[in-house]
């Protein structure tokens, strides 16, 4: 059996809003709707979780302006997903919804103190997934000159988890008293401040509330760098992943397991969720139909610029694609974005050119096509040859794709015994760690 989680790539944002199976999104994405039907679908499917991305810019990189940017609506505009999540577990009973929490945007007190609120709200369901921001426009929004240097921000954000976790502990289990008679509601003497005074951040504590149904809530990494790993193998509880293969997710599977020794913790204790695609169709030959045409369609020039806004993207701001020649080589610097992408987008492109690339896979993560029946069999197969813990889906976000995944593939992996068929649990952490 294996987890099933959504990853919902551009957070609580404009999902495609123009061509086929846009629905209204254009102006109802700011709307709760859309996610609260993606919520309770996937609840029905057997998801283990909703996860939301989120970013804080308006990206200028690309050609040095917004105008692509605002022409297609990529990355922005944006809600902050923080105030969604109560809405999509006040639609639901059971699955967890992990929200998207820079450490360069929230101190680590109020990043600590709004989980603990929604802990409470959503009653022991919420995730917290920890980035470090990728460009530097995210970084000048929030007071800095620019981004911190790929390792310098790792290394502040092991402080930043230090506090939130801290904060987390600094009500004992057994500090609520609870006497309405004496009157005592808690004993103060285990109630502690953490006195946290790091290179980057300092924190006095304690948290001024108390703690939720989880008492830590469920805390995601999606960064696979050395540092992201380090961070995942002391804190994680999920930690999502690309991989193209078997061999590659086995590879990581096997370096979290030591670096999650050392730090004193089971291999059991972290689920890897690797991201998957789903291409489905009704017959296999309208499935690989439907891939060939969104391949082909990777040749459009739409397609071409916005996969060069995304390099620039991921670069983390530093490299602008629009800069050069299409029928050139590719320039192999990596930047300080999103490194590990960085670097699986361009593996093997010194001999291309940026057209090639720019035409070429999209290394979103694994894809599949075929039938609900045939998919379900193809990652029944990819997981039991890995050991992985689970996928995290990646489709398009339309209301096509969400019944296509929870009404055509969960069902065929459920008959097959691959997903839960049932939450055993009311916590998400105690369901997400349950096997
Ligand atoms: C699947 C996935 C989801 C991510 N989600 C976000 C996000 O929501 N917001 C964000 O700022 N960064 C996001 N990132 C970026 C990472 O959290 C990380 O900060 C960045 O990729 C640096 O990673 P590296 O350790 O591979 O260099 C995501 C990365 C991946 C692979």
């Amino acid at each position: 059996m294996f987890r099933l989680g959504w990853f919902l790539g551009n957070g609580f944002g404009m999902q495609p809003w123009y061509g086929n199976w846009a629905g209204r999104s254009m102006t109802d994405w700011t709307q709760p709707g859309l996610y609260v039907d993606l919520t309770t679908s996937l609840e029905r499917a057997g998801f283990d979780l909703l996860f939301i991305e989120d970013t804080s810019m308006i990206e200028d990189t690309y050609g040095g302006s917004m105008e692509t940017t605002l022409k297609y609506g990529m990355m922005a505009p944006k809600n902050d997903p923080i105030p969604l999540v109560p809405l999509l577990t006040a639609a639901s009973e059971h699955i967890g919804v992990v929200a998207t929490m820079s450490t360069i945007q929230y101190p680590p007190f109020l990043a600590a103190r709004s989980m603990v609120t929604l802990d409470h709200l959503t009653r022991g369901r919420v995730g917290m997934n920890v980035v470090t921001s990728v460009t530097h426009r995210v970084a000048q929004n929030f007071g800095y000159d620019k981004h911190f240097e790929h390792s310098e921000r790792y290394a502040m954000a092991e402080e930043w988890m230090d506090i939130v976790s801290q904060l987390w502990e600094s009500w004992e289990p057994d500090a609520l008293v609870h006497d309405q008679l004496e009157p005592r509601y808690a004993d103060h003497t285990k109630v502690k401040t953490i006195d946290f005074e790091g290179k980057y951040l300092s924190c006095r504590g304690p948290l001024n509330t108390i703690p939720g149904p989880q008492r830590r809530p469920v805390v995601a990494q999606a960064g696979n760098s050395v540092p992201g790993r380090e961070l995942a193998a002391r804190h994680a509880d999920t930690m999502l992943a690309l991989a193209k293969s078997p061999e590659e997710m086995k590879a990581l599977r096997k370096d979290m397991d030591e670096r999650l020794i050392k730090h004193g913790r089971k291999p059991g204790d972290l689920k890897i969720l690797f991201m998957a695609i789903p291409y489905l169709a009704d017959t296999e030959s309208e499935a690989q139909a439907r891939f060939d045409r969104y391949d082909a369609a990777k040749k459009d020039q739409e397609n071409v610029e916005k996969r060069l806004w995304q390099l620039s993207y991921v670069s983390g701001g530093v490299v602008d694609y629009a800069k050069y020649d299409l029928d050139g080589p590719v320039p192999q610097e990596l930047g300080n974005g999103e490194t590990t992408t960085a670097k699986s987008w361009l593996a093997d492109s010194a001999n291309i050119t940026l057209r090639d690339l720019a035409e070429g896979p999209t290394n979103y993560g694994m894809e599949f096509v075929g039938t609900s029946d045939s998919i379900a069999s193809q990652m029944g197969d990819v997981m039991e040859e890995a050991g992985g813990d689970g996928f995290l889906l990646y489709p398009e976000m339309t209301r096509r794709s969400i019944i296509e995944v929870c009404d055509g593939l969960a069902p065929e992996l459920r008959r097959r015994g691959l997903i839960r068929d049932g939450y055993a649990h009311k916590t998400f952490r105690e369901n997400l760690l349950d096997f």
